[in-house]
Formats: C-alpha cells, sequence, structure tokens
C-alpha cells in the first residue's frame, strides 16, 4: 500500500487528486498538505497538515510522521500570478521543487511534478508541439518547468529518484477555481454562463489553446505513476491533451446549452501575451505509447459534465 503526501492539496488540482487518491489508497494513506488551512468541510476523511514547501523541515517532518513513499508536489504560482510576483515564483516553484527532490532523495520516495504547456516558447512549434523540441519559455512560470523538468530528470539519473511527471494543458473543473493562470478563462465561463449569461473574456476570440478536463488530468497523474517504468523512455514532463478550442468556440459549446449566453472580449495584454507564447497544440504520442495515455472527455462531454455539476454546486437550476 502506497502512502502518499499531497503538497498545495488544496488548489484546483490537489483538490480532486487527494479525494482520487484516498478511494484507491485508503483516507489514512493519503495526507494532504497545503500553506491554507482547509475549510471545515474539506477532506474531513484524511489526514492534513500545513507544509510550507519551501520549508525542508517541515515537509521532512511530514515525510517522516506518515512513512510517506510518493510525493505529489503541486504547491507552485501559476503563470498570470508567476509574471506579477516573479521572484515570490521563483522561490516557491523552485525553493519548493529542490526541497521535495531532497527530502524524496533522503527518504526514498517517488515524486510527481506537474510542468505544463507554459514550458514551452515562441520558438517551438506552435502546432503539435513534440514530446522533446525547442524549449525556451517567455515567462518566469515556464522557466521554473523547464528548469523543473530538467531537475526532475538530473536526479532520476544522479540519485535514482523515481520522478515522474506531465506537461498538463489548461485544466477545467468545478470543485476548486483556478489559481491565478492564464486558461483560468475556461473555468470562469462557465461560472458566468451559469450566474449572468455572460462573460467578460481577457483573452481574444481566436486563442487557441489545449484544454483538458480535470477527471483525465487526475487519472493522467495516477496512470502514470502506477506506469510499468521499464516502459517509461522520458519518465518527465510528457505532453498529455485532450481538447482544443479558443474562447469562440468554448462559448458556442456552452451556447448549445445556454441559447442566450454571450461573450465579450476585454484583452489582457499580459495573459494575451502569455498565451501567445505558449503552443496552439500538443503531440502526446509518447504518453500514449509509453504508459497508454487516452483522454476520456472531449469538449462537448466536458461541457455537459460541467454545466451539469456547476449547477448543482451553484444550486442555480
Ligand atoms: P493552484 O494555484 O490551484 O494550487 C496551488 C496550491 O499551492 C494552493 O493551494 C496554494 O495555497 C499552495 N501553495 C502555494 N505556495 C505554497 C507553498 N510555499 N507551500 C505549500 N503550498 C503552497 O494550482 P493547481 O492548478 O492545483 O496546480 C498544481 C500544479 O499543477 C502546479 O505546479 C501547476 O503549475 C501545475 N499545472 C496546473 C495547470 C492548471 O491548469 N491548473 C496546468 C498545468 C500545470
Ligand atoms: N493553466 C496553467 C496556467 O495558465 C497552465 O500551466 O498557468
Amino acid at each position: 500500500m502506497k502512502r502518499i503526501l499531497v503538497t498545495g492539496a488544496l488548489g484546483q488540482i490537489g483538490a480532486e487528486l487527494v479525494t482520487a487518491l484516498r478511494e484507491r489508497y485508503e483516507a489514512d494513506n493519503v495526507v494532504a498538505s497545503d500553506i491554507r488551512m482547509p475549510a471545515r468541510a474539506v477532506d474531513p476523511d484524511g489526514p492534513f497538515e500545513y507544509v510550507d514547501c519551501t520549508e525542508r523541515r517541515q515537509l521532512d517532518e511530514a515525510v517522516r510522521k506518515y512513512q510517506v513513499d510518493s510525493i505529489y508536489h503541486l504547491a507552485s504560482l501559476l503563470s498570470a500570478t508567476a509574471e506579477e510576483k516573479p521572484h515570490v515564483a521563483w522561490n516557491v516553484n523552485m525553493g519548493g521543487l529542490y526541497r521535495v527532490l531532497e527530502v524524496a532523495r533522503e527518504n526514498r520516495c517517488a515524486v510527481f511534478f506537474p510542468s505544463s504547456i507554459g514550458a514551452f516558447g515562441p520558438s517551438t512549434p506552435p502546432h503539435k508541439t513534440p514530446q522533446d523540441t525547442l524549449q525556451r519559455p517567455t515567462t518566469m512560470y515556464g522557466v521554473t518547468k523547464v528548469a523543473g523538468e530538467l531537475l526532475c530528470d538530473y536526479y532520476y539519473r544522479r540519485f535514482g529518484v523515481d520522478t515522474r511527471g506531465l506537461r498538463y494543458p489548461g485544466l477545467i473543473s468545478y470543485v476548486a477555481p483556478p489559481g491565478g493562470g492564464t486558461t483560468d478563462y475556461a473555468v470562469e465561463i462557465f461560472y458566468a454562463a451559469i450566474r449572468n449569461r455572460r462573460y467578460i473574456c481577457f483573452l481574444g476570440p481566436h486563442t487557441c489553446l489545449d484544454m483538458m478536463y480535470m477527471p483525465d488530468a487526475i487519472k493522467a497523474a495516477i496512470d502514470l505513476m502506477n506506469a510499468d517504468p521499464a516502459r517509461l523512455r522520458h519518465r518527465n514532463a510528457f505532453n498529455v491533451t485532450a481538447v482544443n478550442f479558443t474562447p469562440e468556440q468554448l462559448a458556442a459549446e456552452i451556447r448549445k446549452h445556454i441559447p442566450e449566453f454571450t461573450v465579450e472580449y476585454e484583452v489582457d495584454p499580459v495573459r494575451q501575451a502569455i498565451a501567445d507564447s505558449w503552443p496552439n497544440s500538443l503531440d502526446d504520442s509518447a504518453a500514449r505509447d509509453e504508459w497508454d495515455w487516452q483522454p476520456e472527455y472531449d469538449l462537448e462531454a466536458m461541457t455537459r459534465d460541467m454545466l451539469e455539476n456547476l449547477r448543482v454546486k451553484l444550486k442555480a437550476g
């Protein structure tokens, strides 16, 4: 039986990953941790620890206390926040990962590290971006993701730490709100459609990016961590993707369910520049070949499920 620590567990991914891991490995074996304290009703079934990932002692204590053998390291600043606070982003994203890897090395833990489409930049081939290609990102977020991918590879080769990772596209979910990313519009738009029948989008109508519904993102992380190591040629930073659309196309899909829904565009130059520096679409054939990655949700299924679940959550009827 695995014993798992999740850092940044109260964020958009962690809120659902912890639940999925607890269903699979039993609640007591999955320790949620964050620098925020959980609301009373969040994750009542399993342990929670305050762990700042930049504080090695706190990581070490949690790993030893619960005899952790796997760390899902989610704590991070996302792209838009990282551009606002690049020094904090460097400290949390790189300092946190370095300490997680050191604690993993000393305690013989496996590590999951989520990278991003943000690890690519304007000189990367933008269409069907290959698994192995140019990575010269122009954001602090991207710099920390590329460096993080390399550091995870280094800890595997140099110290034998079982590091594995994914390059996620934008993630769409209804359980926890997104945490300050460039792709947050693709979540906000659903809340606005249900509440106001109107959304003001901060990216332009034709900005094409890869996206993924959270159940697929959770499945990808757990499947990769359980994949046969003998088949993994890449280990870290697998491109994974599920759907591909522009704000205009997502709005049209939502309009099939809410015909009166309208979108206006007030482009935020900072987030638009970040999005424009990222690929339009990823080639995820390495993940499909090496550990049988296969998403379940397309745009239609994701939109239907998001609206159904958000209506219940918001009690909007
Ligand atoms: P999020 O912003 O929703 O959550 C991050 C969590 O980390 C927050 O709960 C925050 O309180 C916590 N945190 C911040 N600083 C911390 C610190 N010093 N120590 C411990 N915890 C700290 O992020 P998310 O969307 O859940 O993303 C998790 C990971 O996945 C990140 O590495 C992110 O870059 C990556 N990722 C996310 C997406 C996406 O669309 N959500 C896409 C690609 C990659
Ligand atoms: N969704 C993330 C962001 O926009 C991508 O890594 O920051």
